[in-house]
């Protein structure tokens, strides 16, 4: 019986195999283990013989299977390795997957920073879920303010219970200009770039968008200074040497005066050309800061004022080059990024 067991497990090819053996040799219903219940039956003598015997025969049996079911599994390892070999050596296939690149608003964003940064600005961040205080509040936006209807606010969900103003998606980067005051005091120059978020779309408008906002704190900053910033900006940006800006007054409740700034262009047949022509595209909102902006953010309105602004950074990357959608930025659809030059 046992040397039977030891050739056939020796023999066994696969773990099916082994579990056949090792149910016909000492499963419930196994040659072994019949021959165990036996023992019930025999004399004491008898027993104290044949017990020890067909114990041990059992533990051999059990250590033979073991040793054998190791054995098939270095042997199915070693088959792999054999099979599934790489050879991280190769060169690489030319032409095949191409590399990444980086995307279009990424590039403007940065863009606009370094030209920022040679004017003398440092740049600023904020969360992008922020607070009703720093998104409205402190922006002269108090709770029932028609301009909160305006924005087209998502809100966080609270739970249940929890009466705290909820958290919003910040609707625009201005609440940054609250942080940086009250981290940094005055007086400031910095730019915040950065995602903002409104409940719109169409073919200039998705819900997650992109704004620069521009702050500038001194004593004796006027719109003189906004003016030329802007103008200074847009030269370089859309690397012209004249640029024309018009200043629509319009009405923030964080700036006063307002103006919002369009900048002179023409479409002809798609081809997009700033500094001439009839049209007018608006590119920002701006003012000098309101003096309960810099209040709220601790700042002496007595001693210091200055002006704001905040920038459509996508607005820009479509006229820059020349992209009547804005929604076809955030479709990642490599044709269009290739169409327009932004991947390999
Ligand atoms: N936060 C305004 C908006 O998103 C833009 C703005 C910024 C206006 C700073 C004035 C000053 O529409």
């Amino acid at each position: 019986l046992k040397s039977r067991y030891l050739e056939a497990i020796g023999n066994a090819g696969d773990e099916a195999a082994l579990e056949e053996l090792r149910v016909a040799a000492i499963g419930k219903k196994g040659e072994v283990s019949l021959k165990m219940r036996e023992l019930g039956r025999m004399s004491p003598e008898e027993r104290q013989v044949a017990g020890p015997a067909l114990n041990a025969l059992k533990d051999e049996l059990n250590a033979a299977l073991a040793a054998k079911k190791a054995a098939l599994a270095d042997a199915a390892l070693d088959a792999r390795l054999k099979t599934e070999w790489l050879d991280i050596t190769l060169p690489g296939r030319a032409g095949g997957r191409a590399g990444g690149s980086v995307h279009p608003i990424s590039q403007v964003t940065e863009e606009i920073t370094a030209i920022f940064a040679d004017m003398g600005f440092a740049v600023a961040e904020g969360p992008q879920i922020e607070t009703d205080w720093y998104n409205f509040d402190a922006l002269n936006i108090p709770p029932h303010h028609p301009a909160r209807q305006e924005f087209d606010t998502f809100y966080m969900h609270r739970a249940e219970g929890d009466n705290r103003p909820p958290h919003v998606l910040r609707t625009h980067t201005s609440p940054v200009q609250i942080r940086s005051m009250e981290k940094q005091g005055a007086p400031i120059r910095v730019i915040a770039p950065g995602r903002v978020y409104r409940s719109d779309y169409d073919q200039t408008h998705t819900p997650m968008f992109h704004q620069v906002e521009g702050l500038a704190i001194d004593k004796g900053i006027s719109m003189a200074n906004l003016k030329w910033t802007l103008e200074e900006f847009c030269r370089a940006f859309f690397e012209v040497d004249q640029v024309e800006l018009r200043f629509r007054a319009s009405h923030f409740p964080f700036t006063e005066p307002s103006a919002e700034v369009d900048l002179r262009c023409s479409w002809e047949g798609g081809q997009l050309k700033v500094g001439e022509g009839d049209d007018w595209m608006e590119i920002l909102g701006s003012g000098m800061v309101h003096p309960k902006v810099l209040q709220a953010a601790g700042v002496d309105p007595e001693e210091y004022q200055g002006f704001a602004f905040g920038l459509g950074i996508d607005r820009l990357a479509m006229l820059k080059y020349g992209i009547p959608d804005l929604r076809a930025f955030f479709d990642s659809d490599l044709r269009w990024l290739r169409h327009y030059g932004f991947a390999a």
